[in-house]
């Protein structure tokens, strides 16, 4: 299951993303919100975190204005790595280097194609491990 979350600049792109998972067959939930008003991204992007925290979706997608406030919002939980991501090989090199659970889209200074590129990458790549594992297990403060 995979989770979604944004704020209201990302919410359009949201939708748009989830039309890319329909034809995908992918399943998703969608932790809000759930219209163009405006709104703060906190509120969605902590319970989709706690989400993946307990193992209910993974991996996540997130989307606000720059990425920047939801991914700072999404990395204060230990157990998500979020990963800001504007171009496909950023994307491959988020999971492959990083097992980024999460993939940031910044919904305001990217394209449709961009976005979709960087979708199928993020989903369709694995983890390196080996000396990557070692890295990201270093990362949690508590
Ligand atoms: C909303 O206007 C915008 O500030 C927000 O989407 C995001 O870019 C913040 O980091």
């Amino acid at each position: 299951m995979i989770g979604l979350c944004s704020d209201h600049a990302g919410y359009e792109l949201k939708e748009y993303i989830k039309t890319l998972l329909d034809a995908r067959g992918l399943s998703y939930k969608d932790f809000g919100t759930y219209s163009s008003d405006s709104c703060d991204y906190p509120d969605y992007a902590h319970p989709m975190a706690e989400a993946i925290e307990r193992g209910e979706v993974y991996p996540g997608i997130a989307i606000c204005g720059t990425g920047n406030g939801i991914g700072m919002t999404l990395n204060k939980h230990q157990g998500v790595r979020a990963a800001l991501c504007w171009r496909s090989d950023i994307a491959q090199l988020a999971r492959a280097h990083n097992d980024a659970n999460v993939v940031v889209v910044p919904g305001r200074f990217i394209s449709l194609e961009d976005t979709r590129k960087i979708i199928e990458v993020f989903l369709d790549t694995p983890f390196e491990g080996g000396r990557h594992a070692r890295r990201i297990q270093k990362i949690p403060v508590r």
